[in-house]
């Protein structure tokens, strides 16, 4: 009777071991997320402002042309899109900073393109910032093919 009740003590200790452990995973995976809410809360900003028009999937045109890759990517290039003369004939490479002119105020930034008639533009420049990250960081990954 006296073994027993000292294995189970064992086993107990070794139980305890073992969550321990487990529970130390759990914690140093939730501890490496919150180091980089930023991703998460850079793609929130994308879909919020821009998803309901715009996919980020090679190939997946919506109302407005994917953004994959659109950071370095010439204006008015995406196949099988069709563009506003205005955007095709804009000659312009899209950057992060000419990005941020552009969702600042679509219609002043190339007068008569099509989203300008359907977006006004975000004043915000804190989730421009985001978006912009988002688009550079995330839009070539593979789950965004
Ligand atoms: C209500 C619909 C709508 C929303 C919302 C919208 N867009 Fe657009 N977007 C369009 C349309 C339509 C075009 C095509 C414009 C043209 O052909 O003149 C476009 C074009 C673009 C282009 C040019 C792409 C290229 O291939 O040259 C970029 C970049 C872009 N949008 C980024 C954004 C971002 C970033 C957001 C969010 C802040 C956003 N758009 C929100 C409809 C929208």
């Amino acid at each position: 009777m006296k073994e027993r009740s000292i294995s189970t003590t064992k086993q107990n200790a070794l139980l305890m071991a073992g969550l321990a452990a487990c529970c130390g995973l759990v914690f140093a995976t939730a501890g490496s997320y919150a180091q980089a809410p930023s991703s998460a809360d850079n793609e929130m900003a994308f879909n919020n402002h821009c998803r309901e028009c715009h996919a980020f999937d090679k190939g997946d045109n919506r109302t407005g042309p994917t953004l994959y890759g659109v950071v370095g990517r010439k204006a008015g290039s995406v196949p099988e899109y069709e563009y506003s003369e205005s955007l095709k004939a804009s000659g312009i490479t899209w950057t992060e900073s000419n990005l941020d002119q552009w969702i600042t105020n679509p219609n002043s930034f190339i007068p008569g393109n099509n989203m300008g008639a359907v977006f006004p533009g975000l004043p915000d420049k804190n989730e421009r910032a985001k978006i912009i990250a988002f688009l550079k960081g995330d839009t070539k990954k593979p789950s965004g093919q």
